[in-house]
C-alpha cells in the first residue's frame, strides 16, 4: 500500500460511525485527488474483522441500479443460481434482507457519476433516480450493515436524509495540513526550506494528487529544488 499520511481524526470518525452502528449510510466527499479512495481503503482494512463481507464497487461507468443490485445479490448469495426478482423494489428488498442477515459493508466509489453534471448540483442523472430508492431504504430500514458512498459532490438526497433521520452522515475531506503534505513532497525526493514547502502546499491547497504531480515535475526538471521551481513562477504563472 502506498504512503498514507494524516487523516487520523477523519479515520477515527468514520470508524466510530460505522463500528458503533451509529450510521448505516455514510459518505466521504471532496474534490478529485483529495484522498477519498485512499482513506476508504484504509478504513475498509481497519474494519475487516467486523464485517462478514466488504464489497467494493466502482461506479465510474455508472451501472444501472438493476445491474448493481444483481451483482451484489449474486455475490452475497455465493453465486448460487436462484431466480432474482425483476422489479427494482423487490431487488432492493432482497438486498436489505442480506444486509439484515449478514454484517456487510458496501462501498460505492466514484458515485458522482450518478449525478447530473448540469446546473443544479446534487440531482441524479436521468435514469439513475432509482439509486435514490436504494439510499433511502438503506438509511431508513433496519439492518446490521453499512453503505459507504464516495463522491465529489454531495447528493441532495443525502442532505435531506441527514436532516430527516439520524442514520446518515457525511464527511468532507479538505487538503492535508502542511506537516503531512510535506511528507509527500519529501517522499518524492524534493528539498526546500519551511517557507518554500508552505508556499507550494498552499498553492496546491494540500491536495495530495496535485502535490504528487507537481513533485514529479520538480524532481524531473528542477532537480528536486522547490526553490528553483518557485522562482520560475513568473515564467509559468499557472504552475
Ligand atoms: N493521506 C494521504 N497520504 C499520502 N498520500 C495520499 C493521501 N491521500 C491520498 N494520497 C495520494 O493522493 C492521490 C489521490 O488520492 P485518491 O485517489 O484517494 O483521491 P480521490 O479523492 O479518491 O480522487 P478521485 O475523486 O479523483 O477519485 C493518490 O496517489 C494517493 O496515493
Ligand atoms: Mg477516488
Amino acid at each position: 500500500m502506498s504512503a498514507f499520511y494524516g487523516r487520523t481524526n477523519q479515520l477515527n470518525q468514520l470508524q466510530q460511525w460505522i463500528s458503533k452502528k451509529q450510521y448505516s449510510l455514510v459518505a466521504i466527499l471532496g474534490i478529485g485527488g483529495i484522498g477519498k479512495t485512499t482513506l476508504a481503503v484504509k478504513l475498509a482494512n481497519n474494519l475487516q474483522g467486523e464485517f462478514n463481507y466488504i464489497i467494493w464497487r466502482n461506479l465510474r461507468h455508472a451501472p444501472p441500479l438493476k445491474q448493481l443490485l444483481v451483482e451484489l445479490l449474486q455475490f452475497l448469495s455465493h453465486q448460487q443460481s436462484f431466480k432474482l426478482p425483476e422489479d427494482i423494489n423487490a431487488l432492493i428488498s432482497s438486498l436489505i434482507k442480506c444486509l439484515q442477515e449478514h454484517r456487510c459493508l458496501i462501498i460505492l466509489d466514484d458515485a458522482e457519476q450518478l449525478l447530473n453534471p448540469g446546473a443544479i448540483a446534487g440531482y441524479y442523472q436521468a435514469n439513475y433516480e432509482d439509486y435514490g430508492q436504494l439510499l433511502r431504504r438503506v438509511a431508513q430500514e433496519k439492518h446490521q450493515s453499512a453503505l459507504l458512498l464516495i463522491s465529489w459532490e454531495k447528493f441532495l438526497q443525502l442532505e435531506l436524509l441527514e436532516q430527516k433521520n439520524n442514520t446518515t452522515a457525511s464527511l468532507t475531506l479538505k487538503g492535508l495540513p502542511t506537516e503531512e503534505a510535506e511528507k509527500i513532497l519529501v517522499d518524492n525526493g524534493l528539498f526546500g526550506n519551511t517557507e518554500e514547502w508552505e508556499t507550494l502546499i498552499t498553492r496546491y491547497r494540500g491536495n495530495p494528487l496535485a502535490l504528487n504531480l507537481v513533485a514529479t515535475t520538480i524532481d524531473k526538471y528542477f532537480n528536486g529544488s522547490v526553490s528553483k521551481f518557485l522562482s520560475l513562477k513568473e515564467v509559468f504563472p499557472n504552475q
